[in-house]
């Protein structure tokens, strides 16, 4: 069956248009990793030049790969730095003749901030001031970077709107917090401007089941799919708006092309639509039943995560108007997305690669 690509989907098509018009340089930090990987797929789909930076912290060689198989000869348009955001020559090197970055590297996971802050500091705080330095010093055109809905913290208002945040629950959601400072800090200091994606939840093809620090959508499906018992951290009521790939890497792009001069933005990614922990198990199992793969085990409750929020839905309303941003898959339709990516293609994308 010929994959649908987003952009070719109702309302994409003008933006799609618009790139494939126009060749430019992209910088994507993170690129061997779940939403990094999936930018550069877009991206040499879309016929443009990209640099992948990484130091394969959490990122793997085999979604490159799987992004080669992808794209076929635009495979050739890619060049990957191996390297690491702490190192500011790196980051100098990197943006060289770049026109947009795309800064998603850090180490994400509210526990692993938890066990480690300040080797979270380092990369999420250090390397990012690094990029966004090397940028302005680079004379890179437009800076978009990964942000995230831990900064609305303890903020109880539902749906999360972007100017009302609480205080950050976490190291992480600190690091992010800190970003999104530098941020605003560089456009008021230098007049150099860049736009915050605050991702909730996303979830997709490539994004790692495997870890302590797996997000919950690969960990239970994986878990799933090899029968094993699958714990809820708490009594399944905690809610998340879950973001489809497609929509992020969407939103990138768009942020990438906006020119926001003399602005600094920081938008929510994001459906606007909750849901628990419950009803996604659920979710889960009947989209592996469609596979033919059964599972009736209850699951296992646990007690509440430390720093995790209770509640998490967003606004897209400010995506909308500044951006465009309009998301192609909910969660549903996105689950029937990335599952062939968990049933069939990451084991045969690995065991390849290591043959
Ligand atoms: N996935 C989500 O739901 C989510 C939600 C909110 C924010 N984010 C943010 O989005 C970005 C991408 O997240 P992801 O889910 O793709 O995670 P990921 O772990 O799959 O990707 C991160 C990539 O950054 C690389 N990296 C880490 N440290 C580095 C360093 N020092 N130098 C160079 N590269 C380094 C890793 O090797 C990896 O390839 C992160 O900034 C994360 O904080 C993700």
């Amino acid at each position: 069956m010929q994959k649908e690509f987003w952009f070719d989907r109702p309302g994409q098509t003008e933006l799609r248009d618009r790139l494939r018009a126009n060749r430019r340089h992209w910088l994507v930090t993170g690129a061997a990793g779940f939403i990094g990987s999936n930018l550069v797929e877009s991206l040499l789909q879309l016929g443009q030049t990209v640099t992948g930076l990484d130091n394969f912290a959490t990122g793997h060689a085999y979604n490159l790969k799987h992004v080669e198989s992808c794209v076929g000869d635009d495979f050739a348009n890619f060049t990957l730095i191996e390297g690491d955001i702490r190192d500011f020559d790196t980051c100098a090197a990197a943006v060289k003749d770049v026109d947009v970055v795309l800064h998603q590297a850090a180490l994400g996971s509210v526990p692993r901030s938890i066990e480690d802050p300040r080797t979270s500091h380092d990369v999420n705080v250090t390397g990012f001031l690094n990029m966004l330095d090397a940028s302005r010093l680079g004379g890179v055109q437009s800076f978009v970077y990964a942000a995230s809905s831990s900064t609305y913290g303890d903020e109880p208002q539902l749906p999360k709107i972007e100017d009302r945040i609480g205080n950050p629950l976490s190291p992480y959601a600190a690091t992010k917090l800190f970003d999104e400072i530098y941020a605003d800090i560089y456009r008021r200091t230098y007049d150099f401007s860049s736009v915050g994606l605050r991702y909730f939840n996303v979830f997709g093809p490539r994004q790692d089941p495997q870890g302590a620090y797996a997000a919950v959508i690969p960990k239970w499906t994986d878990l799933m799919i090899d029968g094993q018992s699958i714990t809820i951290n708490g009594d399944g009521e905690t809610s998340r708006d879950f973001c489809f790939v497609d929509n992020a890497v969407q939103a990138n792009l768009r942020a990438g092309l906006a020119q926001l001069r003399g602005e600094n933005e920081v938008v929510n990614v994001a459906v606007g639509q909750r849901t628990t922990l419950n009803e996604l198990f659920t979710r889960i199992r009947e989209e592996l039943a469609n596979y033919q793969i059964g599972y009736d085990k209850d699951p296992i409750h646990a007690d509440f995560r430390k720093g995790d929020v209770r509640h998490s839905l967003a606004s897209i309303d400010k995506g909308r108007d500044l951006l465009g941003y309009d998301p192609t898959h909910t969660i549903v339709t996105g689950l029937e997305a990335a599952m062939p990516w968990y049933v069939e293609e990451r084991r045969r994308v690995i065991a390849d690669f290591n043959s």
